[in-house]
């Protein structure tokens, strides 16, 4: 049995609650939120305990595991507390809201040796690993994005000194999947627009983002925020190899060859399944997103922000370096933007 406690009762909080309520081997003993009414909700039907303080909930000496779903603000704190006291650690994506923030919870979790996870749960789609076959050994020359969406119906992520962007909040999924894929990069460029809901909300609603990699591969992000709900357009991720094309929408991948089409319908994700068995039987091999392997998803993100506000190439790796040395530049850009 593994016996898990939930900090952070909200949005995912409670999508994580269903999938681990009906598990088996799990017993849900916890879930703290400062909103009390909240952690009560969750806590009352399983028989555990609602707290409204996590230090509390870690205070008890049953824990296995805790799932870290406060606002991405408010990760650091609860995830190295958690990693401190030597429980296994489920977090939300992004890692946290500074690249310290997450060097400093990756330092906690490599010292603490705990089983750790982080929510790019695109990572843990079959379809995902289809790729990774098909793309073995060959060159890959282009990845291209796009995630067309419209004004972040969550407060807290519709404006950009909260929320940090669209890059930073939902394009971080398929950005993971680059770096997956084409391994780490080498240089940044964007440019970011507030024009097509100027007024309506304080965050770019256009963001064009241009990268190479070390492999030599290059890439591009195209995100809106400018559209409407229902608009049709799945998030799509394209991988382009010699003569292969490979497609990942929500659903599916499409393979395009010279032989032809192949249309894979995917089973889905499921990133609680495998952080359950993980911390059964500890073994992080069977974690597809660590804390220290998605760090560099978050300084992804980070640096395409800030290659937005000051207009210049980023060279990522002095990027990352920088933000694990504290430098504020790295920050969610919240200044003039591109515009
Ligand atoms: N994997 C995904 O696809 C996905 C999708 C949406 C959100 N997220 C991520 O999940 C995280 C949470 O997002 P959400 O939409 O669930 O937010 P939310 O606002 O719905 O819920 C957050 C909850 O955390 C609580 N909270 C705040 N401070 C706390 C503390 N110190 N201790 C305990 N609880 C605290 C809040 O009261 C709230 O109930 C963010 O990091 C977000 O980026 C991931």
């Amino acid at each position: 049995m593994v016996r898990v406690g939930l900090i952070g009762a909200g949005r995912m909080g409670r999508t994580h609650y269903a999938r681990l309520r009906g598990m088996e081997d799990v017993q849900i003993v916890g879930v703290a939120d400062p909103q009390a009414e909240r952690a009560r909700e969750l806590a009352d039907p399983v028989g555990a305990t609602a707290y409204g303080d996590y230090e509390r909930l870690l205070a008890r000496d049953d824990l296995d595991a805790v799932y870290v779903t406060t606002p991405v603000q408010r990760h650091a704190d609860p995830a190295i507390a958690a990693a401190r006291r030597g429980v296994a650690l489920f977090l939300e994506k992004p890692v946290a809201w500074t690249l310290a923030e997450a060097g400093a919870i990756a330092d906690a979790v490599d010292k603490a040796g705990v089983i750790n996870a982080v929510g790019y749960q695109w990572r843990t789609r079959p379809a995902v690993e289809r790729m990774r076959e098909l793309l073995a050994e060959k060159p890959i020359a282009l990845l291209r994005t796009h995630w067309y969406w419209t004004i972040p119906l969550v407060p807290d992520i519709r404006n950009k000194s909260t929320g940090g962007g669209q890059i930073f909040d939902q394009a971080t999924h398929p950005m993971d999947l680059m770096r997956l894929f084409a391994g780490e990069v080498r240089t940044v460029q964007a440019a970011y627009t507030q024009n097509a809901r100027k007024g309506e909300f304080d965050n770019w609603d256009g963001y064009s983002v241009t990268l190479t990699f070390e492999s030599g591969a290059v890439g591009s992000v195209a995100t809106t925020y400018a559209l409407f709900q229902g608009v049709a357009e799945p998030p799509t991720l394209d991988v382009v190899a010699k003569e292969l094309l490979l497609r990942l929408t929500p659903r599916q991948l499409e393979i395009r060859t010279p032989e032809g089409v192949e249309i894979l319908q995917d089973a889905g994700e499921d990133v609680d399944s495998p952080f359950i068995q993980a911390v059964a039987q500890s073994d992080q091999s069977l974690i597809k997103a660590s804390v220290r392997s998605s760090h560099n998803s978050l300084a992804l993100t980070l640096a395409a922000n800030h290659a937005a506000e000051c207009g210049e190439t980023v060279d990522f790796a002095e990027f990352v370096r920088r933000g694990q040395e504290g430098n504020e530049k790295v920050r969610p850009a919240v200044g003039r933007g591109s515009r």
